[in-house]
Order: structure tokens, then C-alpha cells, then sequence
């Protein structure tokens, strides 16, 4: 292969290995081109491989032919992800949903009455899948691939450049060769996992005793946000993509044309997209993907419509968060029959007795699904599930599955029904029901299946995200007795893991490690692990921000709880209720001595909180958004526009076109800024 690079030996000049280095360069990103994002390759992995090696001994030899577009600087050096916050210079925003074909309809009518279209002239769209990933943006400037984040909450997000560089279907380098490359383009898709990469990372990680992921949405998002990029590089992920952001370039007439130009830059899009001259064209497409869908190796969950031409679509606008030129249209949960097998008894960490339907394994929307739960004992009258019942399952919003209903008509008489334990299936413990609540409860506090959930709990992604120490890991350490509760996770030692079965030196190292690391979770992670009734994530976030630290959370009131924005009556009584346990007081108290320092959030949260307290003012054409996108902009990050030039003004930004408002700012020597400047300001993140 190297032959054809005229490649003549050892005796090479400088110039002559830094052109030789440029020829691989470019035969390399042409071929990862092909094999990645076309999957049509044209040289053999050998071949490949041939041209990969010669490049990275170039580059070793010499570093200074290093350039960080160089397919081989994918992971660069023992960089880590920062996770900084990451401002999207034009806010990520999400789509309003249809349900079927009337909505698809209505969506199509209320444009043409926006736009005051004639009855006879169709809106042409584009017709896309919704790929079930998680959106990211990725930066190129002057063609190179500078930075990439995460959606966040759609104006700031979390920089992952690391990761995503490790994306072999993400360009490091825009193609120039069909279509100049825009000098500046922020470039938004979907990452995903396909299939077979998701089985495979949950094959490897069950083998390894790490916890796996329910979906391989879930797995694309877990794989995003590692600390190590090479942990990501590990994980297969993919992209397409089908949007814009901040855009400095030729423009770009219609959706259609942004794919065809993300195409010949080389940028991976779906292909499957498709223009439709009219809302029928756009039925037929929905109702041919239906079942198609289910032949692709990667989630879709409905289909994205755009308006195809860019001016309708900036006549229309948005709304709050969503553009009004595109909707998702949600194609309906599948439902599948099948047996119940036996009805069984979970325990919970709060000593909830749940009933869920052990099922004869069916595969629901791509998974396989042997469980579904039924709530409580009310929940199973109503439905009258009966063991060896047929029923109808679902997955809901593709997370955990459902009885829908059973199948009377299958009935042969020989289906038992179920009846409540009297005590625990766990301990043998009394069980019993608060006033007013379906829920039956283990009433032991030294129940052991409590202190499992709790500490499975506790260790979780959403909560401490201790690694390495999944489902089966932590049995065995529960099973050794040396870990009753989470505090005795922080007094493990070497001996301590090494005498557990299948536990050799490096991984034990490697669990000590991921224990030690949680010990500087932020505080509302740790508020969420302890595991407190009513207490989600969110609103874990919430208690976090209010009191800044375990103990004022400990000491809080009903009264002042009840008072914080969101914290009703209800969760106020289940925190205090929560704390009044000594057992569960001390073990947050004991949790600290063992060193466990939660961290508190900034108040007020700096890099939201950029423009505080400055006012801006807007005139003149801006370019790379709309002018309420830049204030929505500057309100987001804390400060206040206004339409008028006063000596209270902070900025002025000032695009072409701008006329007595720049005289005015002038004047009064407010400070006046260009919209690159504003942009950059955008970008600037307090370290
Ligand atoms: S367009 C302004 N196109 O769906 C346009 N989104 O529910 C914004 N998604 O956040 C999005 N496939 O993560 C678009 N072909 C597609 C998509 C797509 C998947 C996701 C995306 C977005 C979410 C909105």
C-alpha cells in the first residue's frame, strides 16, 4: 500500500517525512471516512493498519509532525474529561411530540396557517428517524473539530471533547474536496450504541462484575460521560447527525441542503432521511417505518418532521423550547403477550413488599423482558392478574415494563390467584400497612434484604456511582458479612477484598479506588444515596442548593423544609421522619468521620450565574442567532437585556446596521462589543 505514497526508505529529509506524514494523514481520514461513516471500505484492515502504524512511527520518531487532527491523536494524552460547563452559543432546543396521524396533521395545518399558505400549496418537509441516543454538539472551526458537549439543560451543557474525539464516525477534520468547509459550524446529532455493542459492553460488564445498563440509550450516556476517554474509546459509540447550531458559512437553503453539505464534509447522516412534498408524503413514511424500524441495529423511537426550506422555518420560530417548523411524531409502545410464570415478593430498601410478575421471556420493543412489576395488592385486584394468567405487556416511555391487561379470553380455569405474604419473604419479619397507604411494609429495621436495597442503592450510578461494584459484587461483600451498610464500604481494605472469590489484586485495587473517589461526590449525589422516601434525584438537587451541607439537612424543620420551592408537605415529613431514626442520623454523621466529604454546589452557581447583574442591549443585525436567542441567552446566564441604551446599559452589542443606539452607547462610553466578542464571552466559562 505504502507504494503508492512513493515511499522510497529511510533517508527521508524533514520536508520530505512532514509531506509523507500529511499523504498519511489524509489516505487515513479518507479510509476512516469510508469504513466509518459510509461503511464502504476499500482497503483491507491489514492495509490499514499498515498505513496506521507508518504514521504513528513517523510521529514518534519526530513529534513535532504531531497535529492534533491526526487520526492517530483521537485519544490524546492522559487528557481527561473536564466536564466543565459548556455554553451553547444557540440553545439546544427539544421537539413537541405527536401521537398520531391527526397530530401529524394538525402540526401541518397550523404552519400553513402561520405562514398563510394557500390552500393548494403543499409545505414540503423532511422526514427523519429519531435516533434514541443523546444529543451532542460538536465545534468545528476553520474545519477542525474543537470542542464537543453535551445537550445539558439545552443552553449549557457538559464539555466532553475528549470522548467525543474518540468517536471514530465524528470527523476530526471537515472535508473540503466536494464543499468548502464553514469557517466556524456547530454541529448537533445523536450519539448512540448499536445493538450489538450494547450486549457487548453488558456481556463484558456482567463478567466483570460491574453493574450493566437497562437499554443502550442508557449505555451511549454512561460511555459519554466517563472521566477516561480511552474507557469511552472502548465503547463503540456512534453518531449521526441532523442539525445545526452557531453557523459561519455559505448558507444553507433547507434542511434537505444541510444534510447533503454535512455529507460531502464528510459528517455521518442517517440515511434514511427523506424529503416529502406534503404531509401524505410524510404519513406514508411514518407508516412505512413502523415495522422497518425494527429491522435497524439501533433504537429509533418515532420520526422527526421538518419543514425543509430555512426561511419558512424562520418565519415560524420558536416556542419556549421547542422550534415550531419541526415536531417528533412518537410511534405507540409495542405490546406483546405472554405467561405469567409465579408472581414473587421484592423487598425494597424501605421495606415496600412490591409483587412483580415473573414472565416467560418475550422481546418487547428490542429487549427481552422476564419481569414486570405489579405495584401492590390493590394494583393486582384491579387488574386481576392471576398466576398463569396471558397478558398484554408494554414497555412505557421504553423504560420498565407493564401489565397492560390480561387476556380473559385464554383462561382455562387451572390460574391461581395470589395472596400477600403475612410476613416477610426476606427476614420472616412482621409486615404491616401505614393508614392510608397501599404499600405493605417489612416492618424489621434489621430486615438484611433492606439493607441490600439500601446499599445497592447507595452504590448506584445515580447515587455515589461507586464502580466496579455491581449487583453480584456487592452480594458477595454483603454475603462475606464484611458490608452491612454503606459506611463499612469506606473501612474496606486490601485483605478485606482479596480473601472474596474471584477477586485478584488489580481489581480489588481497581474497587478500593472507585470507593475512595466517591468519597468527593457532589452532596446532592450523596443526599440522593442515602436513600431518603420521596427523595429523587432532583430533588435531592434542590435540598443540595437549599442547605449546602448533611448536617443543616439534618437539623432542618418540617416548617422550613416545606417552605423551599418544590418540597411539599409530604417529602418535608419523609425527610424529617428520615433523620429522627438515630440508626440513619448516625450513619450519615459516621459516613463523614470515615472521611466522606460531599461537596456542595456554588451558590449562586457560577457559570450559570456569568452575566449577573449586567444589562445588555442588542442592535443591529446579529448573525450567528437571532436577536431573542441572544437574550434569552444573557437570561440565562443571569443577566437582562433591554431595548434601550441608558448609562445603567452594560453592553451593547452591535451588529451591522446599527444606527442611534451605538451613538447613544457612544456617548455615554458604555462599552460596545461585536457579536464575535459577545460569542466569546458566551464561551467563557469562570474556572
Ligand atoms: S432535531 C431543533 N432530528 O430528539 C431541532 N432530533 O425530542 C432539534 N433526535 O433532543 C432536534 N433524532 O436528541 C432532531 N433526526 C433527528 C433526531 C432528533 C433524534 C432527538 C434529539 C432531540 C430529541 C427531541
Amino acid at each position: 500500500m505504502s507504494d503508492a505514497f512513493g515511499d522510497d526508505g529511510l533517508t527521508r529529509g524533514t520536508s520530505e517525512r512532514a509531506a509523507r506524514a500529511e499523504a498519511l494523514r489524509r489516505a487515513i481520514r479518507e479510509h476512516d471516512h469510508r469504513y466509518y461513516v459510509l461503511a464502504a471500505p476499500t482497503i483491507s484492515d491489514a492495509g490499514y493498519d499498515a498505513l496506521f502504524r507508518e504514521l504513528k512511527d513517523l510521529e514518534s520518531e519526530d513529534p513535532s509532525l504531531i497535529t492534533s487532527d491526526s487520526p492517530t491523536q483521537r485519544l490524546g494524552p492522559n487528557i481527561e474529561n473536564s466536564f466543565a460547563p459548556a455554553p451553547h452559543i444557540v440553545p439546544m432546543l427539544s421537539l413537541d411530540n405527536a401521537f398520531s396521524e391527526g397530530e401529524i396533521r394538525e402540526f401541518d395545518a397550523r404552519i400553513r396557517r402561520t405562514l398563510n399558505l394557500a390552500a393548494d400549496m403543499p409545505v414540503e418537509y423532511v422526514a427523519e428517524l429519531k435516533i434514541d441516543g443523546l444529543s451532542i454538539s460538536a465545534t468545528y472551526e476553520q474545519g477542525a473539530l474543537v470542542r464537543a458537549a453535551t445537550r445539558g439543560t439545552g443552553t449549557v451543557g457538559e464539555d466532553i471533547t475528549p470522548n467525543a474525539r474518540t468517536i471514530r464516525s465524528l470527523p476530526l477534520r471537515l472535508s473540503d474536496a466536494i464543499l468548502p468547509a464553514p469557517s466556524r459550524i456547530e454541529v448537533r446529532g445523536e450519539a448512540l450504541l448499536s445493538h450489538d455493542e450494547f450486549a457487548r459492553i453488558n456481556a463484558e460488564n456482567e463478567l466483570s462484575g460491574a453493574s450493566t445498563f437497562a437499554n443502550p440509550r442508557n449505555a451511549a450516556a454512561g460511555s459519554l460521560r466517563q472521566k477516561d476517554p480511552g474507557v469511552t474509546a472502548s465503547r463503540g459509540l456512534e453518531v449521526f447527525l441532523y442539525a445545526s447550531g452557531a453557523y459561519e458559512g455559505e448558507p444553507l437553503e433547507s434542511q434537505w441542503s444541510l444534510l447533503e453539505a454535512y455529507r460531502a464534509w464528510g459528517l455521518r447522516v442517517n440515511p434514511h432521511s427523506r424529503v416529502c412534498a406534503s404531509i401524505d408524503d410524510v404519513v406514508v413514511f411514518i407508516e412505512e417505518w413502523a415495522e422497518r424500524r425494527r429491522t435497524l441495529p439501533y433504537d429509533t423511537d418515532g420520526i422527526v418532521v421538518k419543514v425543509n426550506s430555512r426561511s419558512m422555518q424562520e418565519a415560524l420560530g420558536s416556542v419556549s423550547r421547542s422550534p415550531r417548523w419541526a415536531i417528533a411524531y412518537k410511534y405507540p409502545a409495542e405490546q406483546v403477550r405472554t405467561r405469567v410464570l409465579d408472581i414473587v415478593i421484592q423487598v425494597g430498601m424501605s421495606g415496600a413488599l412490591t409483587p412483580v410478575a415473573a414472565l416467560a421471556p418475550v422481546r418487547v420493543g428490542g429487549v427481552s423482558i422476564s419481569r414486570a412489576t405489579l405495584h401492590n395488592e390493590d394494583e393486582i385486584r384491579r387488574k386481576d392478574v392471576r398466576i398463569g394468567d396471558t397478558v398484554v405487556v408494554q414497555r412505557a416511555g421504553e423504560v420498565i415494563p407493564e401489565i397492560v391487561e390480561v387476556v380473559r379470553d385464554a383462561r382455562s380455569g387451572d390460574e391461581t390467584e395470589f395472596v400477600m405474604p403475612e410476613a416477610c419473604p426476606a427476614c420472616g419479619g412482621a409486615v404491616g400497612r401505614a393508614e392510608g397507604e397501599a404499600v405493605l411494609r417489612c416492618l424489621n429495621p434489621a430486615c438484611p434484604e433492606k439493607a441490600r436495597r439500601r446499599l445497592r442503592h447507595f452504590v448506584s450510578r445515580a447515587g455515589m456511582d461507586i464502580e466496579n461494584l455491581g449487583g453480584k459484587r456487592l452480594d458477595q461483600l454483603m454475603d462475606a458479612e464484611l458490608v452491612r451498610d454503606p459506611s463499612d464500604l469506606y473501612r474496606l481494605t486490601m485483605d478485606d477484598l482479596v480473601a472474596i472469590p474471584r477477586m485478584g489484586p488489580a481489581l480489588a485495587r481497581g474497587v478500593l479506588a472507585a470507593i475512595d473517589e466517591s468519597r468527593s461526590r457532589p452532596l446532592a449525589r450523596f443526599i440522593y444515596a442515602l436513600g431518603i422516601r420521596h427523595v429523587g434525584a432532583r430533588t435531592a438537587e434542590i435540598l443540595a442548593e437549599s442547605f449546602g451541607s448533611v448536617e443543616a439537612l439534618i437539623d432542618a424543620d418540617e416548617e422550613s423544609l416545606a417552605a423551599i420551592d418544590e418540597i411539599g408537605a409530604v417529602i418535608a415529613a419523609a425527610i424529617v421522619d428520615f433523620f429522627a431514626n438515630p440508626v440513619h442520623r448516625d450513619m450519615a454523621l459516621k459516613l463523614q468521620d470515615l472521611g466522606v466529604r460531599p461537596v456542595a454546589p456554588d451558590r449562586p452557581d457560577s457559570a450559570s450565574r456569568l452575566f449577573a447583574g449586567k444589562t445588555f442591549v442588542f442592535t443591529g443585525t446579529l448573525e450567528a442567532m437571532t436577536r431573542p436567542q441572544a437574550e434569552a441567552r444573557v437570561k440565562a446566564l443571569g443577566g437582562k437585556s433591554s431595548s434601550s441604551v441608558s448609562a445603567r446599559t452594560d453592553y451593547v452589542v452591535a451588529g451591522p446596521g446599527a444606527g442611534s443606539k451605538l451613538e447613544k452607547a457612544r456617548a455615554l462610553e458604555v462599552t460596545i462589543l461585536e457579536e464575535s466578542e459577545f460569542l466569546a464571552m458566551l464561551e467563557r466559562t469562570p474556572s
